[in-house]
């Protein structure tokens, strides 16, 4: 049989893991939900959920892919469970689901990079507009989709690896760059108070609530991205502390994004911060205002920077989402590589194809469902985004940490995560992880995800 491949070294997968993770919702979803839901406050709590709940997860995931050296479906029949391969259907499904509309975004950034090159901040006015010019961001979707297909197509070491090797340093130095730029700008002191400035009373259930599902997400956790990736990882590696650099990489992004973010949103709104939104407004509607107002060529470099760092940090997740179902087919189907890639991205392309006719271009897909209780109609692609991100990744999550403590058994999760580090055995660390996944993470994801669902489907929520 061919060889599955391999990350060359533990940095090569620490950052294609860490790249995984760092993705669009760290730019746009966790500075505004910082902003929203108490400033420091907000980050302590995704401090702690990071590191209490999703650490023990990650380390998990690693080390079932690591043991079997297959794909999410393989991993658990591997394992001696075949009943359980249902789970690993199921994170396939998600990671097919998610890139199907990711990309698309992914495809937006794309496009406004050539916009922002061009000096185009007019842009930002027309954001509706834009996204319903179907023909224009159907070929930008599909220019992604092919950019990520290409890298994956090279293989683990050959692709994904060097890809990240290449991106994420890019990224790093990019956001930090702007960082500082942003903070040099009048008013920049008032953003960081709105992000920053602790505000205890704003941390409502919903909010601690807000704070897990996006850490989960963030961390692409629950969907075997990370069964997939340590598939590939040497059996020398320590996984622990390669587990702890990728969630120290993505908290740390995310809580740069929001020091870049909000000086720029301050600058512009002279220190008031009024009118802002957050989601892909404040990327797409406000920012390129704030470019437009650095004059034309500070503008188009720090406007075409900014979406570049966009395009890098989404490509190095649609990798990982790729990854999922080309591991299975691969693995499952013995299919070469290079052939199912293409043939796997063009339909999870084809499958996208109505949520980017969701956003104005088509009546029926903008207005596709009206869930029971709600007053008004769900888009196809946040149809796609409920189940995918919010209910399928905590299900996920939580069926994950129940195999792992009470099927596959503790013991055999804690013996492979000894592998490559021997001090685990009699740590504190192993304590906390044996704890957490035998009973806070199966408890509080299982409670995430009926939350999720009652919430989404039958707008029964308890917020
Ligand atoms: N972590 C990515 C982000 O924050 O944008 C999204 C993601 C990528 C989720 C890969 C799940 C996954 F497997």
């Amino acid at each position: 049989m061919a060889s599955r491949g391999n990350f060359s070294s533990k940095l090569g997968f620490i950052l294609a893991a860490a790249g995984s993770a760092v993705g669009l919702g760290n730019i746009w979803k966790f500075p505004f939900e910082a902003a929203d839901g108490g400033g420091a406050a907000f980050v302590l709590i995704y401090l702690v959920f990071a590191f209490i709940l999703c650490f023990p997860v990650m380390v998990t995931e690693i080390a079932i892919g690591r043991k079997t050296q297959k794909n999410p479906v393989g991993a658990y029949k591997a394992l001696g469970f075949k009943q359980w391969q249902f789970l690993g259907i199921l994170g396939i499904c998600s990671g097919v689901l998610i890139l199907s509309f990711y990309n698309i975004v992914a495809g937006w950034a794309i496009g406004y990079f050539l916009e922002m090159i061009q000096g185009n901040f007019e842009i930002g006015n027309n954001f509706s507009t834009y996204t319903a010019q179907i023909w224009k961001v159907g070929l930008y979707g599909a220019l992604f989709m092919a950019i990520t297909a290409f890298t994956v197509s090279k293989g683990i070491s050959g692709g994904i690896e060097r890809a990240a090797k290449f991106l994420m340093p890019s990224l790093l130095l990019m956001i930090i760059g702007l960082t500082f730029y942003a903070m040099s700008l009048p008013n920049a002191s008032a953003g960081i108070a709105y992000y920053l400035v602790p505000e205890f009373s704003e941390v409502t259930f919903e909010v601690v609530y807000n704070a897990l599902g996006q850490a989960f997400f963030s961390l692409s956790l629950g969907m075997g991205a990370l069964i997939t990736y340590g598939s590939y990882v040497s059996k020398n590696d320590n996984i622990i502390n390669s587990a702890a650099w990728i969630t120290v990489t993505d908290v740390g992004i995310a809580f740069l994004a929001g020091l870049m973010m909000f000086p720029f949103v301050s600058y512009l709104t002279n220190g008031t911060m009024e009118n802002f939104t957050g989601g892909p407004g404040l990327i797409f509607a406000t920012l390129p205002g704030v470019f437009r107002s650095l004059g034309e060529t500070l503008g188009i470099i720090v406007g075409s920077t900014f979406f570049l760092l966009l395009s890098f940090a989404a490509l190095t997740s649609t990798v990982s989402l790729l990854e999922v179902p080309v591991t299975y087919v691969v693995d499952e189907l013995k299919i070469s590589r290079k052939r199912t890639v293409w043939i796997v991205a063009g339909l999870i392309f084809l499958l996208g194809v109505p949520s980017l006719l969701s956003n104005g271009y088509s009546g029926f897909f903008t207005n596709f469902v009206t869930y029971f209780g709600a007053i008004s109609p769900t888009s196809f692609m946040t149809l796609i985004e409920h189940i995918g991100n919010d209910t399928f990744l905590p299900l996920g999550g939580f069926l994950i940490t129940i195999f792992a403590a009470y099927v596959w058994k503790k013991n055999n999760l804690i013996e492979e995560l000894v592998q490559g580090n021997e001090q685990f055995r009699n740590s504190w660390v192993r304590k906390h992880i044996d704890f957490t996944v035998s009973y806070l993470c199966p408890l509080m994801l299982g409670f995430i995800f009926i939350l999720t669902f009652l919430d989404r489907f039958f707008g029964i929520s308890v917020f």
